[in-house]
């Protein structure tokens, strides 16, 4: 994948972040955005901590297929696993990979960023893709910025 797509992608979300008027705006732009541009991106969303409830992953804005998996523990799943060690998790393989909760019998693989705020993991972006192994270390960098801007959103926000 291109550097200059990813780099396009990013500016696009960080001149909507200027002026989006809520974070579900933002979340929503982001999620209807990315996958229109990066084909392999089949489902695309956001899971946030649950305020009154630190333990529980909240689905919020995505795009793809229905799931589920509305909450998520701390403790399962990619998902889950990706906040408590609070850092990006990439699954080459899905179906070989004892965490995974199946979304969709599609997917293959699976990466999910962090979104930080004051340095606290308080959410994070899961994509799924049909292709196996189908993310590498350039979707790290391009999804931890996007993660980025949003926690800066949230913590110029809240
Ligand atoms: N596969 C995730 C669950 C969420 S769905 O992919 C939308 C997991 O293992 O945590």
């Amino acid at each position: 994948m291109s550097q200059e797509l990813f780099s396009q992608i990013i500016s696009e979300v960080r001149a909507f972040a200027q002026t989006a008027p809520s974070l579900t705006a933002l979340q929503e732009f982001v999620v209807e955005l990315i996958p229109t541009r990066l084909s392999y991106y089949n489902w695309t969303g956001f899971y946030m901590l649950d305020p009154d409830d630190e333990t529980m992953l909240v689905l919020g804005a995505f795009h793809g297929a229905a799931t589920e998996h509305t909450r998520i523990p701390v403790t399962q799943g990619i998902c889950g696993a990706a906040v408590a060690q609070d850092a990006t998790v990439i699954v080459d393989d899905v179906n070989s990979d004892p965490r995974y909760l199946a979304c969709s019998l599609e997917t293959k693989s699976e990466i999910v960023v962090p979104i930080r705020v004051n340095g606290k993991a308080i959410g994070e972006i899961d994509i799924d893709s049909h292709d196996p192994a189908a993310f590498s270390a350039a979707d790290s960098v391009f999804l931890e910025e996007c993660a980025e801007i949003i926690g800066e959103y949230i913590a110029r926000t809240a």
